[in-house]
């Protein structure tokens, strides 16, 4: 009998094991730590694709279960006063610093990640993040909470972002905050990054608004959706917390539940040769410097049928692919700091953005992270805290600090 439980236990520590070990590039440290996190993460994944098999639930939905478990009070502390509140009927959360200032203070507008699906101002990460922020800066920060699909689709996440950053860059709003309106930027991180690029870039032909950003940061953003056969697609489809086929998803979702969109994505048959002429703003054997290029042979996105970009114009819309607008939309953008990562799908996105932004003339901070995954940002408290999380935030705050 005992024997017989022990093989039980060996089969189960074994089927573990394999459940756990993912290879990863040397070059991440703490891999231990970083499979546990994925593996929690593949397990929602697959628990939520469960769901959706069994007609129980969107996919999305149970995903959004699962991150409202990460929720938490806006609750505030010995240095930053946290409230919730609406902007012109959108939810944010707004961090105020309780250090005295004699001058007017700093501002960031803040849209967290979770591919337009997921996610939310409230979640401990994102609301760790705005504390430290509004902390360390003495600054002002206002976290958005978006409508999300699979509830509402592009143009909305885009349009509630926009309505925040609207609303906040009146001149009463700014005095009520005692907020200097030369001092304030834009950022967010993946999904949240691509938000923060299309409202800079939108903002500068509105001419409701006059106050002019000062910066915007951009952290492991997504920014088209043209190719997804980049060479940071294809080498990272299956790394650390962001896999191919999840971002091809939420790339889909954020146009539309019909879930043909996603299929012809993932095999980069979604666009069509009236759209061609957008192509060179995507074209990474143009854009990409040879570290990245490596040996990998340049495809270009097979043309399909006309259906999808004539359905879903999003896909070719710069206000949800902000690297497919034209030259002239990016020169007078304001000063910008861009992360990317190398085992990241969305590293080549942030990498031709950089390139594209320097050429334009806009002066850019570019830190790429040989030893980094997508999402590693968030890990920065106890027991989860990864030292390139920490490193990560250090520099994002030093250069806000610096630059805003
Ligand atoms: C408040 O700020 C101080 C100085 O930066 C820091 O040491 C302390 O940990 C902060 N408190 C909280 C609760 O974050
Ligand atoms: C992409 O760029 C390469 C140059 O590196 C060029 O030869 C190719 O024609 C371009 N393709 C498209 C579709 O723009
Ligand atoms: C994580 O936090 C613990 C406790 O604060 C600390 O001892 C440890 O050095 C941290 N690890 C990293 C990688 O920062």
């Amino acid at each position: 009998m005992a024997s017989l439980k022990l093989l039980y236990l060996a089969i189960a520590t074994l089927l573990l094991a394999y459940y756990l070990y993912i290879p990863l590039p040397d070059s991440i440290e703490e891999g231990w730590k970083v499979r546990l996190i994925d593996a929690t993460f593949r397990t929602f994944g697959h628990a939520a694709g469960l769901a959706e098999l069994l007609g129980l639930k969107h996919y999305m939905e149970v995903l959004m279960l699962m991150t409202s478990a990460e929720y938490c009070a806006p609750i505030s502390d010995e240095n930053v006063t946290v409230t919730d509140t609406t902007f012109n009927n959108v939810p944010v959360r707004v961090y105020l610093p309780r250090q005295e200032s004699r001058v007017l203070r700093r501002a960031v507008i803040y849209f967290h990640g979770g591919g337009w699906c997921v996610g939310s101002a409230a979640m401990k990460p994102y609301d760790l993040l705005s504390r430290m922020t509004s902390g360390r800066l003495n600054a002002v920060v206002i976290s958005a909470d978006y409508r999300l699909a699979p509830h509402v689709h592009f143009p909305t996440q885009f349009e509630d972002v926009y309505t925040v950053v609207k609303f906040f860059l009146q001149k009463e709003v700014l005095a009520q905050y005692a907020v200097d309106p030369e001092r304030i930027g834009v950022s967010g991180d993946s999904a949240g990054g691509n938000l923060a690029a299309a409202v800079a870039q939108q903002l500068q032909d509105d001419h409701e608004i006059t106050v002019q950003l000062k910066i915007q940061a951009l952290l492991y953003p997504a920014l088209q959706s043209i190719d997804m056969d980049t060479p940071s697609y294809r080498e990272n489809a299956y790394m650390p917390l962001l896999k191919k086929r999840l971002m091809v998803t939420f790339w889909s979702e954020y146009f539309t539940t019909d879930k043909s969109l996603n299929d012809a994505m993932s095999t980069n048959t979604h666009i069509t040769l009236e759209s061609s002429h957008l192509i060179k703003f995507a074209n990474w054997s143009m854009l990409l410097p040879k570290e990245f290029k490596k040996d990998h042979v340049y495809r270009k996105p097979q043309h399909g049928t006309s259906h999808f970009v004539n359905k879903f114009p999003g896909i070719l819309d710069p206000r949800a692919a902000p690297l497919l607008a034209d030259d002239d939309k990016l020169r007078n953008l304001p000063r910008s700091y861009l992360v990317t990562c190398m085992h990241d799908v969305l590293r080549d996105d942030g990498v031709m953005y950089a390139a594209r932004l320097k050429k334009a003339g806009v002066h850019i901070v570019h830190d790429h992270y040989d030893d980094a995954f997508h999402g590693a940002l968030f890990f920065t408290e106890w027991p989860l805290n990864l030292s390139i999380g920490h490193r990560m935030v250090n520099r994002y705050i030093d250069w806000l600090d610096e630059n805003l």
